[in-house]
Order: structure tokens, then sequence, then C-alpha cells
């Protein structure tokens, strides 16, 4: 079996799960669902960023046991919401666990025997909110921090730096040549063409360490206790730490280098050059993927705690289920720009699309299957899958490839015309018809209507595995989905020549499953 390693960033526990954090969650777990069911040995890796200056200041607190309760509550909850919206994670790293905390410290000590740190006194201006220090160039027009608009602060230390301009050149090579064996694949396009630019301007040692009188809630430096690890060379470990790589030498070799690091582009750059050099510098493989998606907005502005302007998953959930907020999360902005969200462009996408099309198409064929058999299956000689296998084949093309691609918003609207296409068939076939006149006819059609919603039912796994499984039960189709899935995309998409259905069988009438919303 294929391996295939995805990751998203370890969230900071100062804040609770929002919809931003969601985004890049269920994109990843969509990608981990659809890579298990192409037959992929999947680990799927999030967790929480629990160190570093904005955790202490959003605490007001530097006392270790008040610190650790409070990232134990706060990681609590983003765990819950991630069960809650049926986010299949394989593993859930914190920084502040004992085996990320080793990883740590061997890292930090093999860059130090490797001669890639060294001790500087350094002076500059420290965003807490992105827990980086950036220079006048990088900020806003009111010299404020473009992501968070505040004003930042003058810090002076003394501590060790990373020689990361040693590496600007293999970077390059790495990030631009797709022939080099060890190409780092940055998308969206755009993003990719912002980091060389940047790498060609210069690229300047980094600190990556704090004093411990500033900053003592970090993972000491093993080799100088005044000092503590920087907090994102901290964060940026978990992507090691997280599958063995103290505890689990075996499952570590098997799973790194990682297929894709998920991700928004305010961290692009962490990912794209900083964790690379690392790897460089340590000697271990390059991510093969970095995939940074744009930022949901409120009238402009980034969501996120400090601007006061958040959305939590739970509303999107009380408002539309877990299957639908995952469905219109991924769909509601393209993934390379930036997107205003809003309850009426939600709720107007889940009544065109989850409503109106899926959930109608659904319901409308179990009605004229309770109507015309009492919810008996209708009885066929020979299974008609002729619909179906239109069905599939557009989807092969079209929705499968743009999923590969992570053009996740373009699978849905094949998938969307997929629908609309079996909709017109009804309307040609018009059972109502055929039931006065032409019993055989009748059985044959609304058969092959319950074979093409169970490719549909098939497609849609990753997206909504609830609603998909809700499909396939009610329509008494055979086996389990995810064994049905799984060798059916493994198998080129090709549908088994009696189909998904059993011979005989009684469909159970359901609720509809995207009552329309007002
Ligand atoms: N702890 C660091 C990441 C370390 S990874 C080695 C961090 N944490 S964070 O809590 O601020 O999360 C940032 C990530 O959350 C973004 O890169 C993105 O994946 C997601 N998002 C947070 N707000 C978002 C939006 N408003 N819109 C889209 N995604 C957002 O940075």
């Amino acid at each position: 079996m294929k391996k295939f390693y995805i990751t998203t960033p370890i969230y900071y526990v100062n804040d609770v799960p929002h919809i931003g954090h969601l985004y890049t969650t269920v994109m990843a777990d969509i990608m981990a669902r659809w890579k298990r069911l192409n037959g992929f040995d999947v680990f799927f890796l999030t967790g929480t960023d629990e160190h570093g200056a904005k955790l202490i200041n959003t605490i007001h607190s530097t006392d270790m046991d008040v610190l650790q309760s409070f990232c134990n509550k706060m990681s609590a909850k983003f765990k819950t919401t991630w069960d809650l919206l049926n986010i299949s994670y394989t593993d859930f790293i914190r920084t502040t666990e004992y085996r990320h905390c080793i990883t740590v410290n061997s890292i930090v000590e093999s860059l130090f025997k490797k001669g890639f740190l060294f001790s500087k006194e350094y002076t500059g201006l420290y965003c807490v909110g992105c827990e980086r220090f950036y220079t006048i160039k990088d900020l806003d027009e009111n010299q404020c921090c473009v992501f968070h608009k505040n004003k930042l602060i003058l810090q002076s230390e003394k501590n060790y730096f990373f020689k990361l301009s040693y590496f600007k050149d293999k970077l390059l090579e790495r990030i631009t040549n797709s022939k080099h064996k060890e190409y780092i694949n940055i998308q969206p396009e755009e993003r990719k063409k912002e980091i060389i630019g940047k790498l060609h301007l210069g690229l300047e040692d980094i600190s990556l360490s704090r004093t411990r009188t500033n900053v003592n809630w970090g993972i000491p430096i093993p080799f100088d206790e005044t000092q503590t690890v920087y907090v994102w060379i901290d964060a940026l470990i978990n992507y090691i730490s997280g599958i063995g790589y103290s505890n689990d030498r075996n499952k570590f070799k098997h799973y790194w280098p990682v297929d894709i690091h998920f991700m928004a582009k305010d961290i692009l750059w962490f990912h794209a050059v900083i964790w690379p050099a690392i790897l460089m510098g340590l000697g271990y493989p390059l991510p093969k993927k970095i995939f940074s998606h744009g930022f949901f907005t409120l009238n402009g502005y980034k969501m996120s705690k400090s601007l006061n302007n958040v959305i939590y998953p739970q509303d999107l959930v009380n408002k539309y289920g877990v299957d639908a907020t995952r469905y219109l999360i991924i769909n509601i902005i393209p993934f390379n720009t930036d997107g205003n969200i809003s309850y009426l462009d939600l709720t107007l996408k889940y009544n065109t699309d989850l409503a109106n099309n899926l959930g109608n198409l659904f319901f409308r064929i179990i009605k004229m299957i309770e109507k015309y058999f009492n919810l008996d299956l209708p009885y066929v000689k020979k299974p008609n899958i002729l619909l179906a296998q239109k069905i599939s084949r557009y989807f092969k093309i079209n929705f499968c490839n743009n999923i590969n691609e992570l053009k996740f918003q373009k699978a849905l609207t094949i998938l969307q015309q997929g629908l609309t296409f079996i909709n017109k068939q009804i309307e040609i076939d018009s059972p109502w018809v055929l039931h006065k006149h032409n019993r055989t006819n009748i059985n044959m059609c609304l058969s092959s209507y319950l074979q093409a919603i169970a490719v549909v039912a098939l497609h849609i796994l990753p997206f909504m595995p609830t609603v998909s499984q809700t499909i396939w039960k009610t329509i008494c189709a055979k086996d389990n989905i995810d064994n049905v899935a799984t060798k059916y995309f493994t198998n080129n998409n090709v549908i088994p020549e009696g189909g998904f259905l059993p011979i005989k069988g009684k469909i159970s009438m359901i609720n509809i499953i995207f009552p329309r919303l007002v």
C-alpha cells in the first residue's frame, strides 16, 4: 500500500477554533478520506501549538501549571470540534507532549552539532500575534502588522540563530526546478511566485531561540538553559514528532516526507522556506507539496479573534448540520483567493446545491418508489446501469481529477451538473406516465435512478460522509459503503456488472436530508 501523509497547521491555543481553522482542517480531511478511498495508507496529522509569548499574553500568567491547564482545556476544544465535524485525523499532536519536546531537543542539538546555529545579539520589531520579527518594509502604512493591525514591540536579546541564508540557492533550486528529485511543489502558482520573489531579495538568518527571561513558556535549549526554542521552530517540528520521530522510528521512516502540508497564506513562508531549510540542515527529505489557501474575511478583514470578527463552527453546525457545514465551508470561496463569508451566501448555496438539487433529487426518487412500489426495490431481471455509467464516466474525467488537483470547488460544480443530469433524465423518462402504461419500463427507470444515486453517494463520501452513508443505507445498497467505494475507486471507477443494489429489498422512508432554509 502506498503511503500518503497529510497535515494541517497546529493551531494556537490562545483562540478557540473558528471557521478559519475549520476551513483548512476540512480541506485536509477531504483529501485524507479521498486518498484512503483510493487505496492509500493515509496518515493525517493535526494538533495544537501551545508554547510562546502569545499564550503568556493571553492569560497574563507565567505560572507553568496555570499555563499547562489552560492549554489542556483549549486543546480539548479543538479535539471536540474536529470530532463534531467528523474529522478523520490519525493523530493529534500537542507541543507540550513529551514525544514532541524530546524531538525538538534532538533536532536543535543536531543543528548545533552540524554548525548551523550561532549566537548573536539582535534587535527587532516583534509581533506577538504572528510570533515573529518583522522589518519596517513588511508593515502597513500605519507601521502595524498587516495581519493583526497592531503596533509591534521593539525587542533586543541575545539569541541562537539558524543559518537560514546558507540555504537560499538550494531552496530556490528545489522550489523552481520541477525536475529536481527534491522538488517542493508550492501551490497555488501565484503564491509560489511570491516566495520566489522574496527569496531573490535575499535571505537573513533567523533567531531560533528566545531568552528565558522574556519567554519562559517554551522548550529549553538543551545546551543552554537560559534560552527556550523559538515557538515557530518548536511548532514546525510537530510534523515529524507526530509521526514517531522520537518514539517510533519505523513509522517516521515510513511516512516522511509529507505529501501535502495544508495552511493559509499567512504562514506559507515558514513552511516553504524555514521548514525545508531546517530539513536540509538535518539531511531529511523535503515536503512534496505545500498548499496555501486564502483567508475568510468579514468586511475585508481576516477572520480572527484579535479582530473580534469570528464565526464558530458550532454556529454553522446548528444552522446547517455537520455535513452541509463541511460542504459549504470548502465551497463558498475559491481556495486561492480571500473571500467574504456571510450567512446570506451560505444559506443561498445550501438551498441551491443541497436542498434543491441533491436533497430534492434523492427525495423525489424515494417518493416515487413509495408511490409506485410501496417502498420495495423495483424488480429488474438485469440491472440497468447505463445512467450510472454515464455519471460515473463524467465524474471520473472531471470530478476526480479536480479533487486530485485540490480544486474542490470545481469538483463540486461537476457534482451539481451530474445531479442536474439525473433530474433531467427523470423528466425525459416521466415515470408518472410510464406508471399508467408500462410497468416493465418504470421498474427499469427507477432502478436505474437508484444505481445513479449510488454513484453519487460514493463520490460525496469524502465531503459528506454521514449523508452519503444515509443515502447508501436508504437505497439498500449492498455491502458497506467504504468497502464498495474503495473497490470502485481503486478499480478505475468501474461499476460492478450487477450494479450496487440487491435483487430484493425494502427502502426505509426517511426525512428530507437537507430541509430548505428561509
Ligand atoms: N500555530 C501556528 C501554525 C504552526 S504550524 C507549524 C498558527 N496557528 S493559527 O492558530 O494562527 O492558525 C493559522 C492557520 O489557521 C492558518 O494558516 C489557516 O490554516 C487557519 N486560519 C486561521 N484563520 C483563518 C481565516 N480567517 N481564513 C482561513 N484560514 C484561517 O499560525
